[in-house]
């Protein structure tokens, strides 16, 4: 019989658990990691026998491309357990696209689908205890890809390590976030690398978050790089606005990420009836809509955050408040999708695996 990939991840598990060391209840976003990592190497043209081992650090040569160039993507996924310990993944498909799109745009080699999805399944089935039940469980999941090639000259790289590791997860933002939106500082620019979950995309928002931070807002909402005048993402999430009962956001491009949270949010507002706009979205009108009182609401939407209702915005200097409306589409969206995730409901779309 032909060997599959499954007979071929070469798995060392751990001797002792680090489960019960674990407070579930108090976990701060991606600090405690599972048991175990996935790691599979490029080398000599072709990803080499992936390997499922005991997390720990890495030894890496100081002149790996990674740390000099930052030639790295990586994605962000979640699993979810039901009530009957059933562990499922959501639209993991999307996931393994998404992280070949942002490979490919920096000179990284594609992974194999059928490595990454038997390499996911077998690490959650080692890791299974990790994966608690309960709205608002989650196990964050994240896959990247580094170029390890020792060699400083400005090229890509021909070595490369894909990697998985797990976090058990709970919220990413607490309570609602007051965003600035950027009238200096550009994320992303056109025939950039926005759209790709490309490592430096998200270093380079450090330093003006800060300054956002410093001016009380947790969060920039970054604006396109010519004008300044068009709303497009916040940089760890999409973003959505509500006018009246229109739900907006921002066409995906070169230069936004195109969230798969943000694209399951869409489907089901529409099939839900909620009337919907993916057009390109003028700050102008987001401030005036919220002088006149015609701006309901306002969320980042995206895998670690799920739905984060925006409480307040800052822009040129003024700060506009947003009050909560009782029946917010935040919550009700928030709720269809976590009710797909958890197995608490059918999934017409075929999103749960
Ligand atoms: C995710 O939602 O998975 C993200 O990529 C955000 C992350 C930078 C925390």
């Amino acid at each position: 019989m032909e060997n599959t990939i499954t007979d071929s991840i070469k798995i060392t598990p751990i001797t002792t658990s680090k489960l019960d060391k674990v407070d579930f209840d108090n976990l701060s976003f991606g600090k405690t990691f599972t048991d175990h990592m996935f790691e599979c190497d490029f080398k000599d043209g072709v990803w080499q026998t992936p390997q499922i081992k005991p997390y720990g650090p890495l030894t890496i040569d100081p002149s790996a491309r990674v740390f000099h160039y930052g030639q790295a993507v990586f994605e962000g996924m979640k699993a979810f357990k039901d009530d009957k310990g059933d562990v499922f993944l959501f639209r993991p498909k999307d996931n393994f696209n998404r992280i070949n799109i942002s490979a490919n745009r920096l000179a990284i080699p594609s992974f194999p689908e059928q490595y990454f999805m038997e390499g996911l399944k077998q690490l959650l089935k080692i890791d299974e205890k990790w994966i608690k039940s309960g709205a608002g469980n989650s196990l964050y999941i994240r896959p990247f890809v580094i170029a390890t090639q020792a060699c400083v000259s400005a090229a890509e790289a021909n070595e490369y390590k894909f990697m998985i590791i797990c976090s058990p997860a709970q919220a990413y933002y607490v309570g609602d976030v007051s965003v600035l939106i950027a009238e200096k500082y550009s994320r992303s620019a056109n025939g950039g690398v926005g759209y790709a979950k490309a490592a430096g995309n998200y270093a380079a928002q450090f330093y003006p978050t800060n300054l956002a931070k410093k001016e009380g807002y947790q969060q920039v909402i970054w604006t396109d790089a010519d004008t300044h005048e068009y709303m497009e993402e916040a940089g760890t999430m999409n973003i959505f606005f509500r006018i009246n009962d229109t739900l907006l956001t921002a066409p995906i491009s070169d230069r936004i990420l195109d969230g798969i949270t943000r694209k399951s949010l869409l489907e089901i507002a529409e099939k839900e009836g909620i009337a919907t706009e993916v057009r390109p979205i003028k700050v102008n009108e987001i401030v005036k809509a919220a002088e006149d009182g015609g701006l309901k609401e306002m969320f980042g939407a995206g895998t670690a955050a799920v739905i984060s209702p925006i409480k307040a915005f800052g822009y040129k200097g003024n700060h506009y408040e947003i009050k909560r409306p009782e029946k917010a589409f935040a919550s009700h969206l928030k709720k269809a999708l976590m009710d797909i995730q958890y197995n608490l409901t059918e999934d017409p779309y075929g999103w749960r695996v």
